[in-house]
């Protein structure tokens, strides 16, 4: 991974801080997206000395100005990326909006993805990575038109799947506007990791693998030769794996795709 520029978001904790430790140690430049200044020094402090480094930006990836902000930034100083793991993401105990109004579950899972993603489409190199950290939670949900963040009858796991089925289609509908380029995207679900991403929702359930083995698909999705020309797929532990019939319907994303634009004035 010597001279690749990496960008992961939530970088922080969980997954996404081994994500950033893994790609650094394998010799690339690893840029995080923390949004808490003193998580980000304990984290730089944590990962120490890799042959690779490690700097961070920061960004609430809840707000969209904060999101342009930071591409632009990168796009400054950095000039090129070959590799984005999109992979902030939470859960949320009740119904609440960002900053610009919007539910709060949709637009970090979601929204976050799809705007950082096309703000940095002109900087990729020309066969880089788009990872997007989606999760089985997709299954069984839909995704509601007349009300994405479910104001009317708010339930947090309801938001969450939906959110990670848009991640899903989002992955699917890229990959088609893709076609003819060697930019590849795939979303994966990385399994259920001892994390704290039902922090937000008030909950503690933590799942039996480690982040260093929840981490290990992405990573091995940002670096492995094998997948360098796969696109538009799913991975569970590594594997191509089918996702709900609903994440193939290209209706939807292409409606998912319009709707997001509008939304995040793209
Ligand atoms: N854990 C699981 O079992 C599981 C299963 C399926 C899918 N996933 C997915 O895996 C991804 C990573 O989750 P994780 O398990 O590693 O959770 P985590 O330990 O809670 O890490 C989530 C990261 O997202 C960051 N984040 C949250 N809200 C943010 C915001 N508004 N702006 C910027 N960054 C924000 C957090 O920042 P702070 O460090 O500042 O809190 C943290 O670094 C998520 O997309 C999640 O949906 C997880």
């Amino acid at each position: 991974m010597h001279n690749k520029i990496c960008l992961v978001t939530g970088a922080t904790d969980g997954i996404g801080k081994i994500t950033v430790r893994e790609l650094a140690k394998a010799g690339a430049t690893v840029i995080g997206v923390g949004r808490d200044p003193a998580k980000i020094q304990a984290t730089i402090a944590e990962i120490g000395k890799t042959p690779g480094s490690v700097e961070f930006l920061t960004a609430d990836l809840s707000s969209q100005a904060q999101i342009r902000a930071l591409a632009e930034i990168f796009q400054s100083k950095y000039g090129r990326l070959d590799v984005l793991v999109n992979n902030a993401g939470a859960l949320f105990n009740a119904y609440r909006e960002t900053v610009d109004g919007i539910e709060m579950t949709f637009a970090l899972n979601h929204l976050s993805y799809f705007l950082l993603t096309n703000l940095l489409l002109n900087t990729l190199s020309p066969t880089a990575r788009i990872i997007n950290v989606a999760s089985n939670a997709h299954e069984g949900s839909t995704i509601n038109f007349d009300d994405f963040g479910y104001k009317r009858s708010y339930s947090a796991w309801t938001a969450y799947g939906a959110s990670k089925l848009a991640n899903i289609l989002f992955t699917n509908e890229l990959a088609r506007r893709l076609q003819g380029k060697k930019v590849t995207t795939n979303a994966l679900h990385p399994g259920f990791v001892n994390t704290n991403f039902q922090r937000a929702a008030g909950l503690n359930m933590r799942g039996p693998l480690s982040p260093e083995e929840g981490a290990d698909t992405q990573i091995w999705l940002a670096t492995a030769p094998e997948v360098e020309k796969i696109t538009g797929k799913y991975f569970v532990r590594r594997r191509d794996t089918r996702s709900s019939e609903i994440s193939y319907d290209k209706s939807v994303a292409r409606r998912l795709w319009d709707t997001s634009a509008k939304m995040v004035g793209l």
